[in-house]
């Protein structure tokens, strides 16, 4: 995400971070206008950019669709969305105001990106907003008791609370589900948003205008293999699903690195260290092979005996990737088995500096030294 160039609650100061001269959202069709504002407001569980896309080349007025995939894990009458605060846009959608307007309710329905009201003065810019589809007798609660109140007649006070305190750095701080009442169950269509060609992921970004009639494209299957391996690192769920991708994979699309790459690492898991080597010899073979493909490959040929040529492959995926802890801690071993001792210690405190909470490690490098660290 990019940093706005404004600070946060300056009055007037534009929430929007992109020129707007270029892209005027009120233009475009309310679906167009949310995918830019989805591009930075909306995370989902994983972002997967499609293949051969890039973020920085994202065109507002198109569909966010042709470049990213927002997945989310899909949530359960058991397991429901756990608050209110979910992101702005899926929030948004499960508004009876977004469902009742199929979708006319937009992000700029309520925010202009060159207006930001103070505090003092959102009562009354919001409630202008709300009234373009109310009117004050729409509200069930008597105008006399919302008068009562400080601010008076404060619509958002009452239907999109805040909450006090900022959990999760993505969720939002005021309710976008514009509930009639605090504590309102999430609408059935919360439990119905997978299809029967994606059942275990909802997705956030649609690929088309709300009520389009036409084949909505299911997402390439590299897109999934990303997916799904991304969650099935702490979602053990998901690891059927990720390996499932990857065999079909591996036969529609072995040229894919990707594809060599993570068939490498499965065949590594499973100590099939031969098969592991052959993937992630071909993964190389790609222009710009990632930091772990090496140190994959490093460790399939250190089980193998072949420990020699090991080496220089760790050196490398530290080169291409330093701020990674494991390929590091990797260098650290290495060395240490090559009997590089001197070098060893340098990797360590090098690895140190980068992650000094590391206790363990630093206990290893008070060790070599041959101090104590003390109680
Ligand atoms: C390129 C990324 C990006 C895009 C696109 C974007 N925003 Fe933002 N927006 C931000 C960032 C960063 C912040 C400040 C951090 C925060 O409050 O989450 C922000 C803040 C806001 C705020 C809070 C007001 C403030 O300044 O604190 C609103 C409201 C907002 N954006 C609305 C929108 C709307 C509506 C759209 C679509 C028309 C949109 N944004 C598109 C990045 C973006
Ligand atoms: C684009 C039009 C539109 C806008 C803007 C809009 N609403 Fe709604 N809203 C509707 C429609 C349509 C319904 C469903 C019919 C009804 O209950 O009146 C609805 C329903 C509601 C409900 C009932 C929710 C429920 O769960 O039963 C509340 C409360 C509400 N709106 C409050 C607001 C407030 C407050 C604002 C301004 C912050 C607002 N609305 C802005 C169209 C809109
Ligand atoms: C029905 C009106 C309405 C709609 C539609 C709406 N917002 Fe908001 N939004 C608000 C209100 C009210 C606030 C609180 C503003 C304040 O207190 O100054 C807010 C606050 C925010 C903030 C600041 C952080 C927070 O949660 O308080 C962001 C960011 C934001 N909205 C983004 C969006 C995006 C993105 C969309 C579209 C997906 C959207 N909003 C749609 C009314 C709306
Ligand atoms: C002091 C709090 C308060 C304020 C201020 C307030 N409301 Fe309400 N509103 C309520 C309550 C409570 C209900 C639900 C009553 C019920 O269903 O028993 C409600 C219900 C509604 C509904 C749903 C009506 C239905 O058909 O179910 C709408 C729409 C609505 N309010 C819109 C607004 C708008 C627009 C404003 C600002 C002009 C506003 N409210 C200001 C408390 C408030």
């Amino acid at each position: 995400m990019q940093a706005k160039s404004t600070p946060v609650g300056k009055k007037n100061a534009p929430a929007v971070p992109f020129d707007s001269k270029i892209v005027d959202p009120s233009r475009l069709t309310p679906y167009l206008a949310d995918n830019i504002c989805m591009a930075c407001h909306q995370t989902g569980d994983v972002r997967v950019l499609k293949p051969g896309k890039k973020f920085q080349d994202i065109r507002p007025g198109h569909p966010l669709d042709e470049w990213l995939s927002i997945l989310m894990v899909p949530p359960t009458p058991q397991s429901p969305p756990s608050e209110d605060h979910v992101e702005h846009y899926y929030s948004m959608t499960l508004s009876k105001c977004y469902r009742a307007t199929q979708g006319k309710l937009t992000c700029i329905t309520c925010h202009d990106p060159h207006v930001e009201p103070s505090r003092e003065e959102a009562p009354a810019y919001f409630a202008a907003k709300c009234l373009t589809c109310h009117t004050n007798q729409s509200c069930k609660l008597s105008l006399e008791a919302r008068m009562q109140q400080q601010p008076a007649n404060d619509c958002i006070g009452c239907h999109m609370p805040k909450r006090n305190i900022q959990v999760i750095s993505h969720s939002t701080a005021t309710n976008h589900r514009i509930v009639a009442r605090p504590g309102e169950a999430f609408p059935d269509v919360t439990y119905n948003q997978t299809t029967p060609s994606l059942p275990d992921l909802v997705r956030l970004n649609p690929a088309q205008e709300p009520g389009s009639t036409s084949q909505v494209d299911s997402l390439p299957a590299i897109t999934l293999l990303r997916a799904y391996g991304e969650l099935a690192e702490n979602r053990p769920q998901y690891v059927a699903a990720y390996l499932r991708v990857l065999s079909e994979l591996e036969k529609t699309q072995p040229d894919d690195a990707l594809v060599q790459a993570a068939l490498g690492r499965r065949d590594l898991k499973n100590n099939e260290y031969q098969l592991a080597a052959k993937h992630l010899r071909l993964a190389l073979q790609s222009p710009s092979p990632e930091a772990t493909t090496y140190a994959d490959l490093a460790d399939a040929l250190v089980h193998l005996g072949q420990t020699g040529e090991a080496l220089p492959l760790v050196e490398k995926a530290v080169d291409l990737d330093p701020y990674n802890p494991v390929v590091r801690k990797m260098l650290v071993v290495r060395l240490i088995a090559e009997k590089q001792y001197t070098k060893a210690h340098q990797a360590l405190e090098q690895y140190l500096e980068i992650f000094p909470q590391d206790d363990f490690m630093r206990q290893m490098l008070a060790r070599a030294e041959g101090k104590s660290t003390g109680p």
